[in-house]
């Protein structure tokens, strides 16, 4: 390959391209956006669509959905449905999954996330990037790496000590990496400690590649690189997405072919990028053999966003067993609130997909109910005020009612057996490039919920949004509330089908939702989201559950908490079969209600006489479990003993001998059985 070749291959030559080598065989290499679905296609020098009508897609679950179900096999069948539709549009990079720590409720693209907590966000990548990998599509795991706001992102230097991006911000990357074997990893926005990650040598040298192994491509996020021989030699193998139009001026084109020809850089660097991209190609076959062809938009795959959906959706109070209805004993709801037919496909940069088609809430429910009169009152709108940036994200919300759509709603809240409120938040009011600046929900939703639920006591709300809101009115104001997510082409079918008790809630909340946002550790601290070019992870290792189990301060609902229509018991929880390598945790769980249901039963770990301070406990083990009523199962974790280790700047991983106390819960804060064990690593 001649130089000019070579370096043709390390730089976009359209929005989602780099160039091959046709003289060679060698194709460009063709990258889509993204976690939610397969974006539409755009033309290939502008984020204009490229008008096709073939290029509709299923629009899957968001990250929060998928994280809710606490199911690994889930996120296998999620990852293998969504490499599927890559191929099927002829992809060879899906820039997914998006796995940045949850570290503020008030993060943009928290809805495109898993999670708060290391453990549950790597055990979900894991098996997503296997399953988009095995269609012969190379995963992006993005963004790599600390990039937890949107404010300023392009600019912010990150700090944070060695200990916190070890234990907490870290482990899911190293996780994609050796355990997922991920092609591909996108290098993110930001700075850490004063250098940009696209040319990071720290991050991506030392870390990603030494100490971790990696073998694939570095791709950088778009307009992410701000440097031609520091990128080269700090790890970077493709740029991508500069608004400037001609590519031969990007840093990895002419700039890049000048260095080495100045004697700048080695060729040897711009070899090792090459080999890195030809690496990847072979691993997914786009050199020779045979190549799947993958598949779109099928059955399957609505079953699989059907199935992610259902199991996403979390039942946070329900008094009075106002759920899950009766068909028997009503003839009419009142189906209220703009949450209720919005759809939630479109939007958010990357994150938006052409759906093939997306149920909406009242349709869900118009489906289930054929023979009864479901009378639909928009309840709210959304709203916002004028904005003088121009732009269409991130748009100041107006919390003022609607007071014609109020009464409305009241009406039929009067004239119906049942109300069901629909509200929430939309993909404008979260969206990449901005944070929230409150947790307040918008468009007066809480004046909506008290008229309607003082117009019939038989009120019930759903809460469809990405990320925590202030549900403190919301909760007192009501006896049956739900939580469901951007849940995808079945969001509307799942959510019905939740209500009407055909299946039975199992959703987990992935992250802590605070009484109030002083609460949250990036918040309480003062260090979210920093000043114009600097922030500071300030709480440490203690982000989430593990800030407010140490502070005990009480949250509004708990990280891992999630109610059924039947219940459960925990019970005989022991030390099993240990070895020096892992411990094995024995317990039985008892379907103890009434109908079949799910349980996600979780194993904490504190060590309270630590020479570190450590956080009060610490997710280490989660099991779902499906039960008949009355049924009993047992089972077992297997904890391994390196997961016990807590991060030494000097010494490395280091498992503490001694005391540790396993608990067995339901929630971070519902500990059913707690066990002390002694540990000799
Ligand atoms: C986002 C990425 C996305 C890329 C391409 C960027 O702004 O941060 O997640 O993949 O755009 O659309």
């Amino acid at each position: 390959m001649t130089l000019e070749e070579k370096v043709a291959m390390l730089h976009g030559n359209g929005k989602f391209t780099s160039a091959g080598v046709a003289r060679l065989g060698i194709p460009e290499l063709k990258s889509t956006d993204g976690p939610l679905g397969i974006r539409e296609e755009l033309h290939k020098d502008s984020w204009a669509p490229a008008g096709w009508n073939t290029d509709s897609a299923t629009f899957f679950p968001a990250g929060g959905g998928l994280s809710a179900t606490w199911n690994v096999e889930l996120a296998r069948r999620y990852g293998e449905a969504i490499g599927q539709e890559a191929r099927a549009r002829g992809k060879d990079v899906l820039l997914a999954p998006a796995v940045n720590l949850i570290r503020s409720p008030l993060g943009g693209r928290n809805f495109e996330y898993f999670s708060e907590d290391p453990l549950l966000n790597k055990k979900l990548t894991v098996p997503y990037v296997l399953g988009v990998q095995e269609q012969d599509v190379a995963a992006c795991v993005k963004h790599y790496a600390i990039n937890n706001q949107e404010t300023n992102r392009g600019t912010i230097d990150v700090l944070a000590d060695e200990r916190t991006i070890r234990e907490m911000y870290l482990p899911v990357f190293e996780g994609a990496v050796k355990e997922g074997k991920a092609l591909s990893v996108m290098s993110a926005y930001n700075k850490f400690r004063g250098q940009y990650l696209s040319e990071n040598d720290y991050m991506l040298n030392k870390i990603l590649r030494s100490d971790w192994g990696f073998n694939g491509l570095v791709m950088s996020d778009w307009g992410a690189v701000h440097s031609t021989v520091p990128s080269a030699l700090g790890g970077l193998d493709i740029e991508m997405g500069t608004e400037i139009n001609n590519y031969n001026k990007w840093y990895y084109a002419n700039p890049l072919l000048e260095a080495v020809k100045s004697g700048e850089l080695t060729e040897s660097v711009i070899n090792e990028r090459v080999e890195n991209i030809l690496r990847v190609m072979m691993e997914i076959n786009m050199l020779e053999g045979e190549r799947k062809g993958g598949s779109i938009n099928t059955p399957e795959h609505r079953q699989v966003a059907y199935d992610v959906a259902a199991e996403s959706i979390v039942l946070l109070k329900n008094e009075g067993n106002l759920l899950p209805l009766d068909a028997s004993k009503l003839n009419s709801i009142a189906v209220i609130g703009d949450n209720a037919i919005r759809k939630h496909a479109n939007g958010g940069f990357g994150a938006g997909v052409k759906a093939a088609y997306e149920v909406s809430p009242l349709e869900g429910l118009q489906s289930r109910f054929p023979d009864k009169k479901l009378v639909f009152a928009q309840g709210y709108e959304e709203h916002y005020l004028p904005n003088k940036l121009g732009r269409a994200w991130g748009l100041p919300v107006d919390y003022t009612p609607n007071d014609k759509l109020v009464n409305e709603a009241v009406k039929a809240a009067q004239a119906s057996d049942f109300a069901i409120v629909f509200i929430g938040s939309n993909r404008l009011v979260e969206t990449e490039a901005e944070d929230r600046k409150t947790l307040r929900l918008p468009f007066g939703q809480e004046e909506l919920v008290k008229a309607v639920k003082k117009a019939n006591p038989r009120t019930i709300v759903v809460v469809i949004a990405g990320a925590p809101y202030d549900l403190n009115e919301i909760q007192a104001n009501t006896d049956a509330l739900i939580w469901s997510w951007f849940n995808g082409s079945e969001g509307g079918n799942a959510l019905a089908d939740i209500l009407t008790g055909k299946v039975n809630p199992s959703g987990k909340l992935p992250v802590t939702f605070p009484k109030k946002l002083e609460d949250s550790p990036a918040h309480a601290t003062n260090s979210f989201p920093g000043s114009e070019t600097v922030v500071e992870y300030k709480e440490g290792i203690l982000v989430g559950y593990r800030w407010f189990d140490t502070k005990a301060i009480a949250p509004l609902y708990p990280f891992g908490f999630g109610l059924s229509y039947t219940s459960f018991e925990c019970s005989d929880f022991k030390a099993g079969d240990s070895n020096k390598e892992r411990i094995r945790l024995d317990f039985t769980l008892e379907n103890s209600g009434l109908g079949e249901g799910k349980e996600t039963v979780q194993v904490y770990v504190s060590k309270t006489d630590s020479k570190v301070p450590r956080a009060q406990k610490e997710l280490k083990a989660f099991k779902k479990i499906n039960l008949a009523a009355g049924s009993k199962a047992s089972a077992s974790f297997d904890i391994p003993v390196k997961d016990l280790a807590y991060y030494d700047e000097e010494k490395g991983w280091v498992v503490e001998p001694g005391t540790y106390t396993f608990h067995l819960a339901t929630s971070s804060r519902d500990i059913q059985e707690s066990l002390d064990m002694i540990v000799q690593p």
